[in-house]
Protein backbone atom coordinates (compact mmCIF):
# COMPACT_ATOMS: atom_id res chain seq x y z
CA UNK A 1 0.00 0.00 0.00
CA UNK A 2 1.47 3.52 -0.94
CA UNK A 3 0.28 6.87 -1.06
CA UNK A 4 0.71 7.95 -5.19
CA UNK A 5 0.82 11.88 -6.66
CA UNK A 6 -2.33 12.70 -7.52
CA UNK A 7 -2.14 14.49 -10.66
CA UNK A 8 -3.62 18.42 -10.79
CA UNK A 9 -5.24 20.70 -13.28
CA UNK A 10 -3.22 21.71 -16.29
CA UNK A 11 -2.31 18.17 -17.11
CA UNK A 12 -3.43 16.48 -20.32
CA UNK A 13 -4.28 12.84 -18.78
CA UNK A 14 -6.96 14.29 -17.04
CA UNK A 15 -8.57 15.01 -20.12
CA UNK A 16 -7.91 10.73 -22.03
CA UNK A 17 -10.59 8.47 -22.41
CA UNK A 18 -9.36 5.73 -19.77
CA UNK A 19 -9.62 2.18 -21.46
CA UNK A 20 -11.67 -0.86 -20.00
CA UNK A 21 -10.04 -2.95 -17.33
CA UNK A 22 -9.79 -6.86 -18.51
CA UNK A 23 -7.18 -7.99 -15.73
CA UNK A 24 -8.02 -9.08 -12.47
CA UNK A 25 -5.26 -10.01 -10.99
CA UNK A 26 -2.48 -8.77 -8.18
CA UNK A 27 -1.81 -5.33 -9.94
CA UNK A 28 -5.43 -4.17 -10.04
CA UNK A 29 -5.82 -5.10 -6.22
CA UNK A 30 -2.47 -3.10 -5.33
CA UNK A 31 -3.93 -0.71 -7.35
CA UNK A 32 -7.08 -0.07 -5.53
CA UNK A 33 -5.49 -0.46 -2.40
CA UNK A 34 -3.04 2.54 -3.43
CA UNK A 35 -5.89 4.28 -4.48
CA UNK A 36 -7.96 4.41 -1.30
CA UNK A 37 -4.76 5.22 0.59
CA UNK A 38 -4.38 8.23 -1.65
CA UNK A 39 -8.09 9.22 -1.53
CA UNK A 40 -8.01 9.23 2.66
CA UNK A 41 -4.59 10.82 2.89
CA UNK A 42 -6.02 13.65 0.49
CA UNK A 43 -9.57 14.00 2.88
CA UNK A 44 -11.18 13.40 -0.71
CA UNK A 45 -14.31 11.46 -1.16
CA UNK A 46 -13.73 10.07 -4.28
CA UNK A 47 -10.42 8.91 -6.94
CA UNK A 48 -10.21 7.98 -10.35
CA UNK A 49 -7.58 6.37 -11.62
CA UNK A 50 -6.33 8.44 -14.20
CA UNK A 51 -5.43 11.31 -11.29
CA UNK A 52 -3.04 8.87 -10.20
CA UNK A 53 -1.56 8.19 -14.20
CA UNK A 54 -3.17 5.31 -14.60
CA UNK A 55 -5.68 5.53 -17.52
CA UNK A 56 -8.22 2.78 -16.94
CA UNK A 57 -11.51 2.69 -16.03
CA UNK A 58 -11.02 2.12 -12.16
CA UNK A 59 -12.58 4.51 -9.23
CA UNK A 60 -12.56 4.18 -5.46
CA UNK A 61 -15.64 6.29 -3.63
CA UNK A 62 -16.19 6.57 0.27
CA UNK A 63 -18.60 9.37 1.06
CA UNK A 64 -18.07 8.09 4.79
CA UNK A 65 -20.25 4.99 4.88
CA UNK A 66 -17.53 2.49 3.41
CA UNK A 67 -15.06 2.38 0.81
CA UNK A 68 -16.66 1.45 -2.68
CA UNK A 69 -14.24 0.21 -5.45
CA UNK A 70 -15.80 0.65 -9.08
CA UNK A 71 -14.02 -1.43 -12.21
CA UNK A 72 -15.52 -0.48 -15.11
CA UNK A 73 -18.51 1.61 -13.72
CA UNK A 74 -21.42 2.54 -16.09
CA UNK A 75 -24.41 4.20 -14.86
CA UNK A 76 -27.64 2.46 -15.34
CA UNK A 77 -30.08 4.67 -13.96
CA UNK A 78 -30.33 8.30 -13.19
CA UNK A 79 -33.42 9.80 -11.18
CA UNK A 80 -33.71 13.47 -10.26
CA UNK A 81 -31.78 16.39 -10.06
CA UNK A 82 -28.79 18.34 -7.58
CA UNK A 83 -27.47 21.36 -7.81
CA UNK A 84 -24.56 21.45 -5.52
CA UNK A 85 -20.75 22.71 -4.65
CA UNK A 86 -18.56 20.24 -5.97
CA UNK A 87 -14.35 20.34 -6.25
CA UNK A 88 -12.00 17.74 -7.12
CA UNK A 89 -8.49 16.56 -5.59
CA UNK A 90 -6.91 17.46 -8.86
CA UNK A 91 -7.94 21.42 -8.55
CA UNK A 92 -7.51 22.08 -4.61
CA UNK A 93 -9.26 25.01 -3.87
CA UNK A 94 -11.37 25.27 -6.70
CA UNK A 95 -15.24 24.67 -6.71
CA UNK A 96 -18.14 25.13 -8.39
CA UNK A 97 -21.59 24.13 -8.69
CA UNK A 98 -22.85 21.25 -11.09
CA UNK A 99 -25.91 19.34 -11.96
CA UNK A 100 -25.94 16.26 -11.32
CA UNK A 101 -28.87 12.94 -10.25
CA UNK A 102 -30.20 13.01 -7.45
CA UNK A 103 -29.99 9.55 -7.14
CA UNK A 104 -28.36 7.12 -9.52
CA UNK A 105 -27.78 3.31 -9.93
CA UNK A 106 -24.14 2.05 -11.07
CA UNK A 107 -22.95 -1.21 -12.36
CA UNK A 108 -19.34 -2.22 -11.94
CA UNK A 109 -16.94 -5.28 -11.95
CA UNK A 110 -15.32 -5.59 -7.89
CA UNK A 111 -11.58 -6.47 -7.71
CA UNK A 112 -12.40 -9.78 -8.52
CA UNK A 113 -14.32 -9.24 -12.03
CA UNK A 114 -17.73 -9.97 -10.33
CA UNK A 115 -20.33 -7.55 -11.35
CA UNK A 116 -22.11 -5.48 -8.63
CA UNK A 117 -24.86 -3.06 -8.60
CA UNK A 118 -24.54 -0.30 -6.14
CA UNK A 119 -27.00 3.16 -5.66
CA UNK A 120 -26.35 6.09 -4.49
CA UNK A 121 -28.16 9.42 -3.19
CA UNK A 122 -27.26 13.12 -2.61
CA UNK A 123 -23.38 13.12 -2.04
CA UNK A 124 -22.66 9.51 -2.70
CA UNK A 125 -24.88 10.09 -6.40
CA UNK A 126 -22.56 12.61 -6.84
CA UNK A 127 -19.31 11.30 -5.96
CA UNK A 128 -20.13 8.22 -8.58
CA UNK A 129 -21.08 10.55 -11.45
CA UNK A 130 -18.05 12.76 -10.88
CA UNK A 131 -15.24 9.92 -10.86
CA UNK A 132 -17.33 8.29 -13.86
CA UNK A 133 -16.88 11.40 -15.65
CA UNK A 134 -13.17 11.30 -15.09
CA UNK A 135 -12.82 7.78 -16.93
CA UNK A 136 -14.12 9.82 -19.55
CA UNK A 137 -11.91 13.06 -19.66
CA UNK A 138 -14.07 14.75 -17.92
CA UNK A 139 -13.56 16.71 -15.02
CA UNK A 140 -16.42 18.89 -13.08
CA UNK A 141 -15.22 22.13 -14.44
CA UNK A 142 -16.37 20.94 -18.04
CA UNK A 143 -19.87 20.64 -16.11
CA UNK A 144 -20.65 23.73 -14.80
CA UNK A 145 -24.16 25.66 -13.95
NI1 LIG B 1 -12.27 14.66 -9.35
Amino acid sequence: MAIRTIIKSGDEVLKRVCRTQLTFDERLASLLDDMADTMYAADGCGLAASQVGILRRICVVDVGDGLIELVNPVIIEKKGVQEEQEGCLSFPGEYGTTVRPMKVKVRAQDRNGNTFTVEGEGLKARAFCHEIDHLDGIVFKDRLK
